[in-house]
This record gives C-alpha cells, sequence and structure tokens, in this order.
C-alpha cells in the first residue's frame, strides 16, 4: 500500500507491505513488535505557515506526528517500545544560497528527529538527504524497515561489460517512427495555447470519435470530478466542467496512446511516465493560475515537457541493466547520464520530436528549456519554461514514485528567480496545493 504525502496508515501484523516515495518529504515508520502495531507517515513541510491550525495538519511534521503517534497509540502501541526509520528530505538548492533558503526537506527533517528525540524513540534505520528519490518500506509481517532507491527493483546486473550503446542515429531514426498526432489533437493544441476555448468545431469532431467521447464522458462522470449526477452527453460536460478542461481531458486521451504502458524504463508502474505528464500539466496549470500566466499554455507544456522520454523509453528499456545502473550508482542528473549513453537528453529528443510533429515553436522551447537554465533567457516566453521547470520539480519532489528522474538544481534555483517566487511563497504554494485531486486525476486515464 502506498501512503501519499501529507498522509499516514497504521496496521496491525500481516502481509501488508507500506510504502513512501520520498524527494524532498520525509517519511517515518514507527513500530511496536510486542502489541505488533505500525505505520507510515508521509510529511511534506515542516509546520504550517502563519501560525493558524491548517485544514490539512498531516501535511506538515509538527501537526501530523502527534496525530499519527496517537494513532498508534489507539491500536495498543506504547512510546517507550516504539522503534523507528527515517527517509527523505532531499536538499533543493546549494546550502549557501541565502537569497533562496529552499531547505524544505532539511527542515522538515530536523522537525521529525527533534519529535523522535523528545520521545526517546530509537532510529533503527535512517538514510535522508540525498539528491534521489527513495522508497521507504514498512514489512508488517515482521516490522522490517527497508529504504531503497526508486528503479531498484529494475536493476539487473548486465551479463557482459560491453553492452552497445544506441548512438544518435538510433535516436533520431527512433523520432521518426514515432506516428503523427492526429488532426484533431492538433486543433486542440492550438486552441489551449492562444487561450480561446471557442470549441464549435472541435466538440464536433470529438462527438464524431466515439472512442474519444467515451473516454471523456467515462472520465467526467468518475469520481475525481464530483458530478452530481451522471452526465450522458458532451454538450452536458462542456456546462459542468468548462471547455479548457474538457480540451485539455481530449489532449491527454490522445497523448496517453503515445506513452508507454507497461512499466519499465521510465515509468516505475503502470503508465508512469504519464501520470508524471499529467501531475506536472496539473501542477503547471495551478501555479499559472497563481501567478496569473495562461492556463492552458501552461497545462499543455506540461504534459508535453518529458515527451522525449517516450522515444528513448524503448531504447532504455533494452539497455535497462546499463541505464539504471548508471542511474542508480552515480549521483548525476539523469540528463547527463542519457547523453552519454544516447547521445542525447530527453530535452533534445524530445524537440526533435516536437519538430517532427510540426508543433508550434513555443511549445518546442517549452520542451528543450525545461532542465535548462539559461533557456529562459534565450526564449519568447521565458516565465512560462520557468515555470515548467518548477511544476517538474514539484512534481518529482512531493508526488514522486511513478517515474525515473533525477533533477539539476541549478534550474530551479533560476526559475524561481525568474518567475519571481521567494522560498515563503513557494512553501506557500506547495502547502496550498491540492495533492490528492493531482494525484486522483493523473491516475484517472
Ligand atoms: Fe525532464
Ligand atoms: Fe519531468
Amino acid at each position: 500500500m502506498i501512503v501519499p504525502s501529507g498522509e499516514m496508515a497504521v496496521c496491525s501484523r500481516g502481509p501488508e507491505v507500506l510504502e513512501a516515495y520520498l524527494g524532498t518529504c520525509v517519511g517515518v515508520a514507527l513500530w511496536d513488535r510486542e502489541a505488533q502495531v505500525g505505520g507510515l507517515f508521509h510529511a511534506l513541510l515542516a509546520e504550517p505557515l502563519g501560525g493558524s491550525p491548517p485544514a490539512e495538519p498531516l501535511r506538515y511534521a509538527a501537526t501530523g506526528l502527534p496525530l499519527f503517534l496517537n494513532a498508534l497509540e489507539e491500536k495498543g502501541a506504547r512510546v517507550p517500545r516504539l522503534e523507528a526509520a527515517v527517509a527523505g528530505g532531499a536538499i533543493v538548492g546549494p546550502s549557501d544560497d541565502v537569497q533562496l533558503d529552499l531547505q524544505l526537506g532539511a527542515r522538515t527533517l530536523e522537525r521529525i528527529e527533534l519529535f523522535l528525540r523528545a520521545t526517546r524513540i530509537p532510529v533503527k534505520l535512517s538514510e535522508t538527504g540525498g539528491t534521489f528519490t527513495c522508497c521507504l518500506r514498512l514489512h508488517c509481517l515482521d516490522w522490517t524497515p527497508e529504504i531503497v532507491p526508486v528503479g531498484s527493483h529494475f536493476f539487473r546486473p548486465a551479463a557482459s561489460s560491453d553492452i552497445p550503446k544506441p548512438d544518435r542515429t538510433a535516436v533520431e531514426s527512433a523520432v521518426a517512427q514515432v506516428k503523427p498526432i492526429p488532426q484533431i489533437a492538433f486543433k486542440i493544441l492550438s486552441l489551449l495555447r492562444s487561450e480561446t476555448y471557442q470549441m464549435g468545431e472541435i466538440s464536433r469532431e470529438i462527438r464524431l470519435d466515439q472512442v474519444l467521447a467515451a473516454k471523456v464522458l467515462a472520465l467526467c462522470n468518475s469520481p475525481i470530478y464530483g458530478a452530481p449526477e451522471k452526465i450522458e452527453s458532451l454538450d452536458r460536460a462542456l456546462v459542468f466542467l468548462g471547455e479548457r478542461r474538457i480540451l485539455q481531458i481530449a489532449l491527454s486521451v490522445f497523448l496517453s496512446g503515445i506513452f508507454p504502458s507497461k512499466p519499465g524504463g521510465y515509468s516505475l508502474c503502470k503508465g508512469g511516465l504519464f501520470q508524471h505528464a499529467v501531475t506536472t500539466a496539473l501542477i503547471a496549470e495551478f501555479l499559472a493560475r497563481r501567478l496569473n500566466m495562461a492556463q492552458g499554455r501552461a497545462y499543455t507544456y506540461g504534459l508535453l515537457h518529458d515527451i522525449g522520454k517516450v522515444v528513448l523509453d524503448q531504447l532504455v528499456t533494452e539497455k535497462a541493466p546499463l541505464f539504471y545502473r548508471q542511474a542508480l550508482q552515480n549521483n548525476r542528473p539523469l540528463n547527463e547520464i542519457e547523453r552519454e549513453l544516447f547521445g542525447m537528453d530527453h530535452s533534445e529528443v524530445g524537440t526533435l520530436l516536437v519538430q517532427h510533429w510540426n508543433l508550434p515553436v513555443d511549445i518546442a522551447d517549452a520542451v528543450s528549456g525545461h532542465h535548462n537554465a539559461e533557456a529562459p533567457l534565450l526564449k519568447a516566453a521565458p516565465e512560462e519554461v520557468a515555470l515548467i521547470t518548477l511544476a517538474d520539480f514539484i512534481a518529482n519532489r512531493f508526488l514522486g514514485g511513478t517515474h525515473m528522474e533525477r533533477l539539476d538544481q541549478t534550474p530551479v534555483i533560476a526559475a524561481l528567480r525568474r518567475c519571481g517566487l521567494s522560498a515563503e511563497k513557494l512553501e506557500k504554494v506547495i502547502a496550498d496545493m491540492p495533492l490528492a485531486q493531482v494525484r486522483q486525476q493523473a491516475s484517472g486515464f
């Protein structure tokens, strides 16, 4: 069972394995062997901002830990018998960057360590402050904790040390083989980009595409959107959800077919790469709303930002031992490893694919610049590229575990400055983010 950020789970002895995927968040597992009770708490931030009691106390270490302890005690656990495992708390920026004190993970971790010291709960296992997402597990059958880097379950030692590397030509021909995107998706993209949602012709076309219409209606009727009654026609869906949301759903449905569905490669779970795309798109839209930027564009860029990974995914799957070994054993950003193995990183491959699809140049900018601190300075819409860098960062650090990523921190700091966000403001934005909704929507396709 996965315990998402800002939540906790408490269990009695049994075959259940509790898991939390942790980047900047911090996970705490506590267990009492005598009472045969244990649990896992996944804290997002250190403490609520502004002093008033938070609406969701489990988001914060300061307010969530007492609740977690209460829940364990209610099931029979006693504090003097508890043992702990702690993981996560990845750092964000260079620690000497005084202007942007972004040590969100370090502060959450500090809170948790203070609490464990004050309650005299011994820490049996701990791995904190790294740069890569890890998974904290608690096996409820024998109360064994475990901390593993994400992707390690795909790691197989290479049979031979000289696995041939695919070269640039192989990557380019893989790009050329990706099927073109349908005309209707193209039209939806340009409506979303121009922020004019005159659907007329598009809704006719969606209606004609029965598979698409059915999928859009099924999504509208899923609990995610909370429709008060069953929506049976596209017209009703338009009234209920609005045109922008319908266009976003339709575009996401189209693109979902292009993303790999099986785990392996970049996906750490079924559809993981696509879930990351939708998560980033929704967070980018949320950030755009907060910063008074174009929401339709932000969603589109977010959805497409890692599209290069769709191409590299096939090559990664073939060269898996080499890829995972490099990714897990080297403390380097993933795009550096990609350049070494494939001659190009996923931003470059994505840009080629966007050009192959004849998509507009601003989309190519967002794809090519999302990991590049310098790029936003050169582009026509630098804030929008920076917004995607931030949305990607938040998706990876606070809603991680669906796909393989290890970010270079430098562009994040530059992107914050470009969007005019201070560390405090960013913390406020993260605290206000509708995480559960984002998760639900991203896994709803
Ligand atoms: Fe990326
Ligand atoms: Fe990404």
